[in-house]
């Protein structure tokens, strides 16, 4: 079959339902055991092979998106060792916890495999410790730095995601963490359904969450906001903030939030989706 010319890609929002944070290695990398699960909206790409690479950065989220080096895309493509025209429309807010750049860098690795026929190179966390999972592109727990992707079943879960529009810096959250031998996750519970899955949930933890609270005070805004809402399931910060979500039985609960929020925070950034 011949190889396409051109893909388009979601690079979907990551949402760390669970983070624990069991160590940290003589690097300064941390150790973490964290469930993932991923939504179904996000940034889309569309890629190129080139004989330069050009990012172009459009939609409703691209301020202040780097069109350069600097912006994950273009090393991804620097690492997949291939050039390309990429255009990047940007659903998701940068610095926010929901792995916007490694999903983003996750699409371009992927869509340049599909189209040179080649496998994505190994050590992708190299540029950044999420896009392993991110390549795994379905829920998946996430050990080691990041590197160690298990993928697990989830049942689908109607979501809140609440961004208060302040970015948050995750080095200066783990360097910020008094306690990091905490213990990992428990078995994952399968087969579980989904209120019986919510309530193994609200056992777990982000043991970044405290951190992240004391440097922006906004998270803890959030996070009562969300555990005042009707009908939720559980609620955390995903990442090292500042997004949170909020889990509910049904979709129609999850959009029912979303106007609650968006009324009482217009300047909130507010999702509904379905994570899985
Ligand atoms: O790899 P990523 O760009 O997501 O990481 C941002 C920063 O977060 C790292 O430079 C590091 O300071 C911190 N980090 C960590 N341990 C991890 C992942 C990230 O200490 N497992």
């Amino acid at each position: 079959m011949p190889l396409p010319t051109k893909v388009e890609r979601l690079a979907p929002a990551k949402v760390n339902l669970a983070l624990h944070v069991t160590g940290k290695r003589a690097d300064g990398y941390h150790l973490l055991d964290s469930l993932v699960a991923f939504a179904d909206f996000g940034d889309r790409l569309s890629i190129e092979i080139r004989p330069d690479t050009a990012l172009t950065v459009t939609g409703p989220l691209a301020d202040r998106v780097p069109e350069d080096r600097r912006n994950l895309c273009w090393q991804a493509a620097e690492f997949f060792g291939e050039t390309a025209a990429i255009t990047l429309e940007k659903h998701l807010p940068m610095e926010a916890g929901i792995g916007g750049g490694s999903s983003d860098a996750a699409a371009v690795l992927l869509g340049l495999s599909e189209l040179t026929g080649k496998p994505v190179p190994h050590g992708a966390e190299l540029l950044g410790a999420d896009v392993p999972v991110c390549l795994a592109g379905q829920a998946a727990r996430m050990q080691g730095v990041g590197e160690d992707v298990t993928p697990t079943a989830i049942p689908a879960l109607p979501a809140l995601l609440v961004n208060p529009r302040v970015s948050v810096e995750t080095p200066r959250i783990f360097k910020g963490l008094e306690k990091r031998d905490n213990p990992g996750l428990p078995m994952i519970p399968l087969g579980a359904t989904r209120r019986e899955f919510c309530a193994w949930l609200r056992e777990q933890r982000n043991d970044l969450t405290e951190t992240a609270v004391s440097l922006c005070s906004e998270i803890g805004v959030v996070l009562k906001a969300l555990s005042e809402l009707p009908g939720q399931l559980g609620y955390a910060m995903s990442g090292s903030g500042a997004t949170c979500f909020a889990l509910f039985d049904t979709v129609g609960e999850a959009e029912l939030a979303a106007m609650d929020i968006e009324r009482a925070h217009p300047e909130w950034w507010v999702r509904d989706c379905v994570l899985s």
